[in-house]
């Protein structure tokens, strides 16, 4: 058996209301995605960018956090082939040029309909599905923190007026939930990107996630002043947006981070009994934690905040080939043998 990893991109448009995306044809007349090898020393998004400038001359780079790794196996000159593409996304100019290579033949704008009904393997069709409903859930995500952002009325807030979105996968299979921003988060706007970030992350590689292939977000999306503990009101009027997001990304894990999250989304006072546990409901799985900044403070929660994460890494790994969680190492595969997009 032999590995092989290569990677591409989906590239769409949007053309009179209509989302159109880009097959280049080959002298078969047989469609397909601009992809290629990988090549040593790249990494899976920088040889979609470089396959995608090569084979249609358009300099894109992905857009979001969609990411689908899709596995197949076949035959060559008697070796069995395990081959992995990783699919990125991207949205260029409704008039933007395409330049093909000598490698194919022409190429063609379809919107979804027409292309699945030309695209011959079943994983590129459902890549296409996932596409679409991948972009379907980053609409209504963004249409959530426009609405989210509006929350401060004029008079009698006290938290920022900066608002923090959720960072992540829009589908993505494990969502963590912190308190509410920090001063950092305040002028980056991004979630855990201060001291409890970088400690975060350095947890997320220790339980062998990435980033980008989880969604982030608190319960309070706004910097309370002094980094004080968001207020009942304040939480209650944050909350129902909370609960909107885990409807839009549907994750089958929940990271509880802190004792405030635990509360709200689990009703548990102080989380002494529950940190590190799983508790299901409603086919969530809630798995309890201290809040990252608790570790920064106490240096002895940083071991226990370790273990946690070594256990999460184990809850997330058991069953990462049914849905589309990734992992740092070893390269993932979210299918199973299928035919080559
Ligand atoms: N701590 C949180 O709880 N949320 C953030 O976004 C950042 C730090």
């Amino acid at each position: 058996m032999r590995f092989e990893f290569s990677s591409g991109m989906l590239v769409y448009r949007m053309k009179e209301g209509v989302r159109e995306f880009l097959f280049l044809k080959k002298a078969n007349g047989r469609l397909d995605m601009p992809k290629g090898h990988i090549e040593k020393g790249e990494s899976a998004q920088e040889a979609a960018i470089r396959e995608t400038r090569e084979e249609s001359g358009i300099e894109t780079r992905p857009s979001g956090f969609f990411r689908k790794d899709v596995s197949y196996r076949f035959l060559e000159k008697g070796i069995m082939i395990k081959k992995r593409v990783t699919m990125f996304m991207a949205e260029v100019p409704a008039d933007t040029e395409v330049r093909i290579s000598d490698e194919h033949a022409g190429y063609e704008w379809l919107d979804i309909k027409k292309a699945l009904k030309r695209v011959r393997f079943k994983n590129a069709k459902d890549l296409l599905r996932g596409v679409e409903g991948y972009i379907g859930r980053e609409e209504k995500m963004d249409s959530l923190n426009s609405e989210y952002m509006k929350l401060p009325p004029a008079e009698g807030w006290e938290l920022s007026r900066n608002f923090v979105p959720g960072e992540g996968a829009v589908d993505a299979r494990i969502m963590f939930i912190g308190q509410a921003p920090g001063a950092e988060e305040d002028i980056s706007r991004r979630p855990f990107t201060g001291r409890s970030g970088r400690f975060l992350d350095r947890l997320l590689r220790i339980a062998r996630l990435e980033r980008g292939s989880v969604y982030i977000t608190s319960v309070v999306q706004f910097f309370p002043p002094k980094n004080r503990v968001p207020t009942e009101a304040e939480i209650a009027l944050c909350k129902p947006f909370l609960k909107r997001q885990i409807e839009i990304v549907e994750p089958k894990i929940i990271v509880l981070l802190g004792a405030l999250a635990a509360r709200e989304m689990l009703g548990i006072e102080g989380i002494s009994k529950y940190r590190g546990e799983t508790i299901e409901r409603d086919g969530i799985k809630y798995f309890v934690s201290l809040h990252p900044a608790a570790a920064i403070r106490i240096r002895k929660n940083i071991r226990v905040m370790e273990r946690d994460f070594r256990k999460l890494g184990r809850i997330a790994g058991g069953n990462r080939k049914r849905h589309n969680g990734r992992r740092v190492t070893p390269p993932s595969s979210s299918s199973g043998t299928v035919s080559p997009p």
